[in-house]
């Protein structure tokens, strides 16, 4: 009876022990992940570090850049549960918007982010069109669940249209682009992060896959943008891998007769091979992307994607201005009614 006993109370100790072990194995091992391979907190810290490089370089070098970097500072295991998880050896999409102050301004930026939050490895980099940066853009960064810098500079005065001109007259989101470019030469290392760098306007429409066809681009890849050229698309005509031509019935005669969010770069030709190219100021509308697009590539190395440019995966819309509210919202402010200005839109 009593060897029964003893054996019985052995076998019961062995069992427990074996589950503190095994609990402690799994303590260990889960300690160990989340601090050298979770990937949220290595991009954590790789940006930690991005952020203090280039405040330092900010202060003493450039003083044109009014940038700062804000990284989401939810605790982590919230975050990954917000954001798509990452990780630091897959391909970054750097989206470069610029953005300015307008009555819809925020539903469109809530409407591209809300896109951009279903695509991983996802860092956007929002250029505000003003002096300073805005407490709404501001506010509205920090809530929108992604990875961003945000920035801002005034387009300057002879490069804006007057109130007469049309929207047309002028290129917009110019300088913007460029110091969205600016940042990343700063603050990427191409040898240690693999990227690509697309210009996404902030009222254009994106189906996801566009960026999933994006990650694959060695040096500029090309794909049809529908709404654009004067045509229900426009964009490149593509045959076995090659751009043969391209449809457009607008300024057919340019180089190359594409919309801005008709094509992405990798980010080592932006950083190591041009490190100078940029967008042209001065160069008439319509003209811009060729003027760019000359300084990086030739028609022959462009890569088509989007299934050899036969979907489109981009719209380039534009919501219509509410001019019934704005109206409206001048008569309640002259009869001193205006809707509540602390209910932000
Ligand atoms: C077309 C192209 O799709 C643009 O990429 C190109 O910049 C533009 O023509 C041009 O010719 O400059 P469109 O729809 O006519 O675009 O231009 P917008 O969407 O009004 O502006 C393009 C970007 O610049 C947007 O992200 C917009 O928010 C921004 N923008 C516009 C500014 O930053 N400041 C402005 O004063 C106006
Ligand atoms: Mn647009």
């Amino acid at each position: 009876m009593l060897k029964y006993v003893i054996f019985l109370c052995s076998f019961i100790i062995m069992l427990l022990l074996t589950k503190v072990i095994e609990n402690r194995f799994e303590n260990e091992h889960f300690k160990e992940e989340e601090q050298s391979t979770n990937p949220e907190k290595m991009l954590d810290v790789q940006f930690t570090m991005e952020k203090t490089q280039h405040l330092h370089k900010e202060r003493s070098i450039n003083h044109r850049a009014l940038d700062s970097i804000n990284i989401l500072r939810i605790p982590l295991r919230k975050r990954s549960k917000r954001i798509v998880q990452r990780r630091p050896d897959e391909i970054t999409i750097f989206a470069i918007t610029p953005t300015y102050k307008r009555f819809l301004q925020k539903a469109e930026l809530t409407r591209i982010c809300n896109t951009f939050r279903h695509v991983k490895n996802f860092h956007w980099i929002l250029v505000e069109d003003s002096r300073n940066k805005t407490k709404l853009v501001e506010h509205f960064l920090s809530t929108c669940g992604l990875i961003y810098t945000h920035l801002n500079i005034r387009t300057p005065k002879p490069l804006r249209r007057s109130r007469k001109q049309p929207r047309w007259a002028k290129s917009r989101g110019v300088e913007q682009r460029n110091l969205g470019l600016e940042w990343i030469r700063k603050n990427v290392n191409p040898n240690q992060t693999k990227g690509v760098v697309y210009f996404a306007d902030d009222d254009n429409t994106y189906d996801v896959r566009l960026f999933e066809e994006m990650r694959s681009i060695h040096g500029v890849g090309i794909w049809p943008v529908a709404f654009t050229g004067a045509a229900r698309w426009s964009g490149p005509i593509c045959r076995d891998g090659k751009v043969t031509g391209f449809h457009n019935n607008w300024k057919p005669w340019r180089k190359f007769p594409i919309d801005m969010a008709g094509f992405a770069i990798n980010i080592r030709k932006i950083i190591s091979q041009y490190p100078d190219a940029s967008f042209q100021p001065q160069v008439r509308p319509g003209l811009m992307e060729t003027s760019f697009l000359e300084q990086i590539t030739r028609v022959e190395e462009l890569e088509p994607k989007a299934d050899n440019c036969m979907k489109v995966f981009v719209w380039h819309t534009r919501t219509e201005t509410p001019v019934i509210n704005i109206n409206g919202e001048r008569q309640l402010i002259k009869k001193g009614h205006p809707s509540n200005p602390s209910v932000e839109t």
